[in-house]
């Protein structure tokens, strides 16, 4: 089937069938769904071939296509390039439905590309995204020791930004003089924590469960307004660890919901579940999901930012709606069934209005989805396509697939 025909049985099925409770219907969606990412994922594997030489150069990740163009923009993996683990990442999940041999190659060769991060110092949270993604499932899919070891290294590396005095990870040691935060935690780093329990789990250092938890603690109490949204940063006194202000850097202003740092708190608090069993964390995931749920527009693709004063004249965020349905796939197993079945129709919603023809790039350019905002207080990113958003829409459609 050709990209606009599926675009448009997606379409066609999702409004004549409208029920996102039919078995069989979702089935299909789920399964049209990732054939289409792996189309894509092949189209740009030959988009990134040198048109003189047909050869790839694997450090060269793909990170975003511009509204008004069809190429991938790559970067090149470095520490300061938080996205680069994201593309490795899909292409271990294309090989995992796939069963792709020549996927599963150009998954190992881009992987390969960031082991460099395990031995060199943090430079800031991002090692979770980096490493994680990309290691982590090829770790997954593989059992390669050597692969594990990368991960053990880069755990230990991510644990050196804890500062016990506050009980959380610096995010941007970067960022501690120039804006005057002196300790600064950003809610993105949420995610990384996903590592430090794995690396307790399946390593030595059975310190790093203690710093995974105690961060997730200190954010809790911490980062989270009366109503359960959250602030992008919050900064600390580093000696006496107290909470100096929570602020934004990439939301709207500092009292509103940035769609994605709700959306990291959303997946972060559900892997604290997941990990430790404990209902406090469960009980409060699901506080920062509903009133995350109850302000959705009535397609569940969220604004930028809930609290933009422009909306609906203001750019949606496909990325936090794809963060947000692969996390409430997974939350859906952990909720009784009433809660359950919002949970897990959200997130079925949620995946329809992306796999349509108002999210899906079709055959305009070979990333999976259209409209995702990266940054838009420094006008950067603003409705485009991220490689963060396929990155988790494959994730969710996965996810999805194992649960129907
Ligand atoms: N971690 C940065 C972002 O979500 O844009």
């Amino acid at each position: 089937m050709d990209i606009k025909r599926f675009s448009l049985s997606i379409f066609i099925s999702f409004f004549f069938f409208g029920s996102c409770t039919n078995d069989d219907n979702i089935q299909t969606l789920t399964e049209n769904s990732l054939d289409y990412c792996i189309s894509q994922t092949k189209r740009t594997l030959v988009e990134l071939q040198s048109s003189e030489t047909g050869v790839i150069d694997y450090t060269m990740m793909p990170r975003n296509i511009m509204d008004s163009l069809s190429t991938w923009h790559c970067r090149k993996a470095s520490k300061e390039e938080w996205c680069a683990g994201f593309w490795p990442g899909i292409l271990w999940y294309g090989y995992e439905y796939s069963k792709d041999e020549n996927i599963l190659e150009h998954a190992k060769q881009f992987t390969k590309s960031l082991e460099f991060l395990s031995n060199i110092p943090a430079y800031d949270h991002d090692l979770g995204f980096l490493v994680f993604c990309s290691y982590g499932n090829g770790y997954r899919l593989t059992n390669n020791p050597e692969y594990k070891d990368v991960i053990l290294r880069t755990a230990d590396t991510l644990a050196t930004l804890y500062n016990p005095n506050v009980g959380t990870l610096l995010s941007w040691p970067r960022e501690c003089e120039p804006r005057n935060w002196p300790h600064n935690t950003i809610m993105d780093n949420m995610i990384n924590l996903e590592m430090l329990f794995w690396a307790a789990k399946n390593g030595e250092n059975k310190a790093l469960y203690d710093i995974a938890i105690t961060h997730a603690d200190k954010t809790m109490e911490c980062h989270f307004r009366g109503d359960y949204t959250s602030y992008h940063v919050a900064v600390y006194d580093t000696i006496t660890g107290d909470l100096i202000k929570g602020v934004t850097h990439q939301g709207y202003d500092d009292s509103s919901m940035w769609a994605r740092g709700q959306a990291w708190a959303i997946y972060g608090y559900t892997v604290v579940y997941r990990e430790t069993k404990d209902p406090k964390y469960l009980d409060f995931v699901q506080k920062v999901t509903d009133v995350f749920i109850s302000k959705l527009p009535d397609d569940k693709i969220p604004y930028w930012d809930f609290n933009d004063p422009n909306i609906p004249n203001s750019p949606r965020d496909a990325s936090a709606a794809a963060i947000v349905a692969s996390a409430l796939i997974e939350l859906s197993d952990y909720v009784p069934n009433k809660q359950s079945s919002i949970y897990l129709n959200t997130a079925k919603e949620m995946l329809y209005a992306l796999s349509s023809d108002k999210y899906s790039c079709g055959d305009d350019k070979p990333a999976f989805l259209n409209h995702s905002t990266g940054h838009m207080p420094a006008g950067s990113e603003i409705d485009a396509s991220i490689i963060y958003a396929d990155y988790y829409f494959i994730e969710a459609l996965l996810r999805l697939k194992e649960k129907i």
